[in-house]
């Protein structure tokens, strides 16, 4: 009796024994329902078509799936874990084709079910509290399509080793070595199968992970490699399966088929009996898939934002070609190679943002072009005809080239505008140092330079140019200095831009008050004479540090420069009319003979002047200017002539900021 009850429970446990035996290798070649031995948690299912679908396009979610009989990885409890060996083929599906989430995770578990894990990058293995703990006894290989800087994943597309935690023993971006030793890249979320095995040597302890794409033979080597003891990690019995998780991006996981196998290489998979997995495929008309529904507002949203865009990009270009909108002319064909863009001046200008001054004809702005420092002058102008003939003057003079003058780089034109572009000044316009601000100024020595330099260039223009040049507008703001103090004269020619600009009926005048010759306001025609004229007045400036005309406050009375230098000199103490912000160390022969030749220059009688290469003559001490008496300069009744021409106020209509500047008595 005791014998066969002995024999029964010998028999028991050599079923039981030989039953774990039976189960330790399993193939699913697609998951047909009713499902044997699998049991499915989350929102897994195997409905439709014989997929494992462990997640499917639904977001922050997990789905399970785990052989329902226990694995014994060790035969006894203190046993090391046996070899294994499993391989399964997968595919996942993100709705948006370059963005995933989270993964799946085949998962070796001492549950056949992970109730508390999470979702999103938990992968459905763990959670917050229990991630990385050692009492998880979880072993996983993670296919992780996010990159979590948390567990230090290495990219949003690799293949890990996972013991306890998130934090991969050992990892790798996607992809496989093939026969040739290269490595090519896959992408997990791709929607196409592919195929892993995982296999651990239970004696040298060697967890392998390889990948390939479906139908691709098992690649020699491994994807990620480690020696790892699993003995500590493993009990004795586990439940192999699989889990997946879902982020925010709606996701489907699937598994197409699986083979494990204790103690041995899992049974190959029969690849051409898997269910097919359409999703990746490109879709024909005729089969719609479950996704038309979904792709219909993802595709036609970027549509109409890229419609919508185009629109936005074309009208952008119209309206900036209009803004930039320049028309070259016929007669400006020779002129080609001084025209400068309009865009590259706005753009050198920043958009005309740095005003450095306006005058009588526009403003002036500064800019840089080509490394080099510019000033662009806007000219507004109406009228075509002055135009042509001023931008052939004016591309002339940017031909000439004399140390004191403002080199001309080139022009623009667009619309009734005009953009000329010189050299920046660095020091400004003379008159900052004579009237504007008192403290700074400029010592004997700079002045006298810059008058000789001024009237150098003032007789290239009159004399030494291949034609006669009339600048029209000789005064203080004009003349500019260049970083060593060097007087240049600017601005040459825009005076007659002004006289064409205005019917011919009438005569008017264009220069800046103060400086007009009366015979210039008689006759309204500009010479060299009227230059010098104009030159005269600025020597008197310079040597006085005042303007030319002055405006009494009370009485409203204007006083000419001219004539109080005048009566100083009547007076026999002309050194009495010098600037007294010059101090003690000047010339006083130079500073005499300076307002002396202003007076000569600005005599009413442009017979009486002399002409630039005279005064040149004079300013470089070349010749002496001849001594003459105050009686001998005037008669009273050419001063009387100069007053005259002045009051008549009413003459001088270049335009309405021509009127402004003759009324604040000339700048
Ligand atoms: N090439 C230049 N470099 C530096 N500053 C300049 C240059 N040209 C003109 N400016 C400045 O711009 C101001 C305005 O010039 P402009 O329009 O010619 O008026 P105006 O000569 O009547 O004062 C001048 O006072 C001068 O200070
Ligand atoms: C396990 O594999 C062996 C051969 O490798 C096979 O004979 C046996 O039938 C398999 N067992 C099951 C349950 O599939
Ligand atoms: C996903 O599966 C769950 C549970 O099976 C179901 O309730 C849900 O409707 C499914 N969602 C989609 C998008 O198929
Ligand atoms: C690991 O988990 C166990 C059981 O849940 C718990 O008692 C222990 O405190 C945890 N250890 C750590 C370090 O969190
Ligand atoms: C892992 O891969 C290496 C290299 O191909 C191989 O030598 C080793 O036998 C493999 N180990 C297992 C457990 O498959
Ligand atoms: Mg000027």
């Amino acid at each position: 009796m005791f014998v066969k009850l002995l024999t029964v429970i010998f028999f028991v446990i050599l079923l039981i024994k030989s039953s774990y035996q039976v189960l330790d290798n399993f193939t699913y070649n697609g998951f047909h329902p009713p499902l044997n031995l699998i049991s499915l948690q989350g929102i897994a299912s195997v409905i439709p078509s014989d997929l494992l679908t462990l997640t499917n396009s639904t977001s922050h979610q997990t789905g399970h799936a785990f052989y329902t009989r226990p694995i014994r990885f060790k035969d006894t409890p203190n046993d090391a874990v046996s070899s294994f060996s499993t391989s399964f083929v997968f595919a996942i599906h993100s709705q948006i084709p370059t963005l995933g989430g989270d993964g799946i995770a085949f998962v070796v578990a001492p549950t056949s079910s992970l109730p508390s894990a999470r979702s999103g990058q938990y992968l459905g293995l763990f959670n917050l509290m229990n991630n990385g703990n050692e009492t998880n006894n979880i072993f996983a290989v993670e296919l992780d399509t996010i990159q979590n800087n948390e567990f230090d994943d290495t990219n949003d597309n690799h293949v890990g080793i996972d013991i306890n935690s998130l934090k991969s023993v050992k990892s790798s971006p996607a992809g496989y070595w093939d026969e040739k030793g290269r490595f090519k890249e896959l992408t997990l979320i791709s929607g196409k199968p592919m195929q892993v095995w995982v296999d651990y040597n239970g004696r040298t302890h060697q967890i392998n992970v390889t990948i390939a794409p479906f139908h691709h033979d098992k690649p020699i080597k491994p994807l990620v490699s480690t020696v790892r003891d699993l003995s500590h990690v493993f009990l004795q019995d586990m439940f192999v399966g699989f889990s997946s998780s879902t982020g925010l991006i709606k996701t489907k996981h699937v598994v197409l088929g699986w083979s494990f196998r204790l103690k041995g290489k899992a049974p190959p998979l029969a690849l051409h009996r898997l269910p097919e997995f359409r999703e990746w495929q490109p879709r024909t008309s005729g089969s719609i898939s479950p996704f038309t529904s979904v792709f219909i507002p993802v595709s036609v949203v970027p549509l109409i934002v890229f419609i919508f865009s185009l629109i936005f990009l074309v009208r952008f270009i119209l309206r900036r070609r209009r803004k930039f909108a320049e028309k070259l002319e016929d007669w400006e064909t020779e002129f080609r190679k001084n025209r400068l863009n309009f865009k590259d001046l706005y753009y050198a200008t920043r958009g005309f943002s740095d005003l450095l001054g306006s005058g009588v004809f526009g403003s002036v702005y500064k800019g840089v072009m080509k490394k080099k420092e510019i000033a662009v002058k806007r000219v507004s102008n109406e009228s075509r005809q002055g135009l042509k003939e001023f931008v052939s003057e004016i591309v002339s003079i940017g031909r000439m080239s004399h140390r004191n003058l403002v080199p001309l780089l080139g022009y623009c034109r667009r619309k009734n505008e005009l953009l000329l572009v010189y050299e920046y000044m660095p020091n400004g316009s003379l008159d900052k140092y004579l009237y504007h601000s008192p403290e700074v100024t400029l010592d004997w020595k700079q002045r006298f330079k810059v008058i000789q330099g001024v009237a150098s260039a003032l007789f290239y223009l009159h004399e030494d140019w291949e034609q006669v040049v009339i600048h029209r507008d000789i005064k203080a703001s004009n003349i500019l200095l260049d970083a060593d103090y060097n007087g240049r004269l600017g601005d040459f020619g825009l005076a007659r831009l002004c006289d064409h600009g205005i019917d011919h009926k009438t005569t008017h005048v264009a220069g800046t008050w103060g400086y007009l010759a009366p015979d210039h306001v008689r006759t309204g025609k500009a010479t060299t004479a009227t230059d010098v004229f104009a030159f005269g007045v600025l020597l008197l400036e310079v040597a006085c540090g005042r303007r030319p005309i002055k405006i009494d406050n009370e009485s409203g009375e204007r006083a000419l420069l001219v004539d109080w230098v005048f009566g100083f000199w009547n007076e026999g103490n002309i050194l009495d009319a010098k600037d007294p912000n010059l101090g003690t160390e000047y010339d006083q022969r130079e500073v005499e003979m300076v307002l002396k030749l202003g007076l000569l220059c600005s005599h009413s009688n442009p017979q009486a002047r002399p002409t630039m290469r005279q005064v040149l003559h004079y300013v470089s001490g070349d010749a002496m200017l001849p001594d003459f008496s105050p009686l001998e300069l005037h008669g009273n009744e050419m001063m009387l002539g100069t007053h005259h021409g002045i009051r008549e106020i009413g003459m001088f209509t270049c335009r309405s900021s021509m009127v402004d500047s003759v009324l604040s008595g000339g700048r």
